[in-house]
């Protein structure tokens, strides 16, 4: 039995390097498919972008009206469902030839056969990693695995863009399932995520059957109680945390650091901002205005109870290979707080791994437009600098990023256009498609409809990971899913549930 579906047809455009037609003879295709065809070039690889049911029977309107008129549907009287066919449209994306995959410069002749693609051909055509893969979802309408390869994916950064609910979180927690399942032999890198709405905290629970338990290989740093170091930071760090320091503020403050360093090193112990602030009011060199002012500043700073004598928790602890730290920032509502976290803990991990004092890593940043975002001064975009640098000169040190995103639009484009690799779920908005267009030159009119009509889990992959844009459907994750995702019902439950509990423990204490 042959396994041929279909034959090419000859249009008016078409067979043509970029563009095949073909009518199909068994079975059904679908859009998104994948078909090939042998041919003198070699093997033609094409993606089927439309499918078009024809009858010639329907094709003239007015006949079609005559008689329906008549009071007789047409299908009564003549063979009509034996007329209907499917033709499929196509875009030829590669040629195999002596084991190489080259662009389609030459097409098929019309009457040439088509076949499904074989399995075998597209992962050789996507360059999966059959060996080591990360195993994040399989191929629609085939029987494939999308296995990605570590190196291609993370090295030169990712970026995971959609509108909310369209499953970027749920894709980033199949990734981290995949980076803590590794093994050793494998390479191991360690994973961290920012998380500004607590949703992976679900890794750091003992999980029960059919849930895999990652508790044991996940750490927890929850917002309030993590403490950076103030005789760490340097001037300049301040400077970006302080909207509107003057150079003379700033040199004035630099010396106090100074002195306080000195005593520092002389044994008298690391210093908060309290030890800064006596230092300022005792200080004769520095004018009356600058201390009240930099006195200000620095008791605002105090209130946001988030520096001390010395850092906390460590993050070279922390940070292992296989593993995945979460950093809740859920329990933090000041933004700027959670950018001054987010910038500590990115300068921190960058410089430590440039020491090779940390495994290489992939730092994963939620909600990125809030931290590295396009239009925004300098004061209110403190954590930017740190991830411009890490997305220019991550991957010379093995420091991977993945920037999560509802609002592409928003993000930092110099931070966003070095994410070498896209997962594309579902986005509607005009302006991020738009953006998306601009950014990814792959991306062609057919795949952009294709990107509005998306559903949950389904994902389109850009860029150094695959050969060619490819949409796939992620996989289902093992890991316990997010509290975060709890329905609107059993919210309210559990709320009128716990109130009712303390209502009668009130009436029983009375
Ligand atoms: N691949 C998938 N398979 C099954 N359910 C999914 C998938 N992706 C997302 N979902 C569901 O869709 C909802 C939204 O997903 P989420 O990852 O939180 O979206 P986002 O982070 O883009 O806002 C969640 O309830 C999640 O369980
Ligand atoms: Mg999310």
């Amino acid at each position: 039995m042959s396994d041929y579906i279909g034959t090419i047809i000859s249009t008016m455009n078409s067979p043509s390097p970029s563009e095949i037609n073909f009518v199909v003879s068994k079975g059904i295709v679908h859009r998104g498919q994948f078909i090939e065809a042998d041919y003198p070039e070699g093997t033609l690889i094409a993606l089927v972008t439309n499918v078009i049911k024809t009858n010639k029977y329907f094709e003239r309107a007015d006949s079609v009206k005559e008689f329906e008129a008549h009071g007789s549907a047409l299908f009564e009287q003549f063979p009509t469902s034996e007329w209907e066919y499917l033709v499929a449209e196509c875009k030829p994306l590669g040629v195999f030839a002596n084991g190489r995959v080259q662009r389609s410069t030459f097409p098929p002749s019309p009457g040439a056969r088509v076949r499904i693609a074989s399995a075998e051909n597209l992962k050789k055509f996507f360059n999966f990693d059959e060996s080591s893969g990360l195993m994040v979802g399989s191929v629609q309408f085939h029987d494939v695995d999308v296995k990605l390869n570590l190196t291609k994916l993370l090295k030169k950064h990712l970026a995971v863009l959609s509108i909310s609910g369209s499953g970027k979180s749920y894709f980033t927690s199949v990734l981290f399932e995949e980076l803590l399942d590794r093994k050793k032999e494998h390479g191991r890198i360690a994973c961290i995520v920012l998380d500004p709405h607590g949703e992976y905290s679900s890794f750091a629970e003992p999980a029960k059957k059919p849930f895999t338990d990652y508790s044991n290989r996940t750490r927890m740093v929850k917002g309030r109680n993590i403490r950076i170091a103030v005789s760490k930071l340097s001037v300049g760090i301040l400077a970006g945390i302080i909207p509107g320091l003057s150079p003379a503020q700033k040199r004035d403050l630099e010396e106090v650091f100074g002195e306080l360093r000195e005593k520092m090193r002389k044994g008298k112990g690391p210093f908060d901002f309290k030890d800064v602030r006596e230092a300022i009011q005792k200080s004769d060199k520095i004018k009356k205005n600058t201390k009240s002012a930099l006195l200000g500043w620095l008791y605002e700073l105090n209130g946001m109870r988030l520096f001390g004598k010395i850092s906390s928790p460590s993050l070279t602890d922390l940070v292992r290979p296989g593993t995945l730290t979460v950093v809740d920032l859920s329990d933090i509502i000041n933004i700027r707080k959670k950018q001054i976290i987010v910038s500590h803990f990115a300068k921190k991990l960058f410089d430590e791994r440039r020491k090779k004092e940390v495994p290489p890593f992939l730092l994963v940043l939620e909600e990125a437009h809030q931290f590295c975002p396009e239009q925004a001064a300098k004061e209110t975009a403190i954590s930017r600098s740190i991830i411009r640098t890490i997305a220019r000169e991550g991957r010379k040190f093995g420091a991977s990023l993945c920037l999560i995103s509802q609002r592409p639009v928003q993000l930092d484009t110099t931070a966003l256009s070095q994410c070498n690799t896209k997962i594309i779920l579902r986005v509607t908005n005009p302006y991020d498609l738009k953006h998306l267009a601009e950014s990814a030159e792959a991306l062609d009119q057919k795949s952009m409809d294709m990107i509005t009509s998306l559903q949950v889990g389904e994902a389109l992959i850009i860029g150094e990971a695959v050969n060619y844009p490819l949409f796939f459907k992620v996989r289902s994750r093992k890991s316990m899913p997010s509290k975060h995702e709890v329905s609107l019902e059993k919210a309210a439950l559990d709320f009128e549930e716990a109130q009712s509990k303390r209502d009668s423990e009130t009436e029983q204490f009375l």
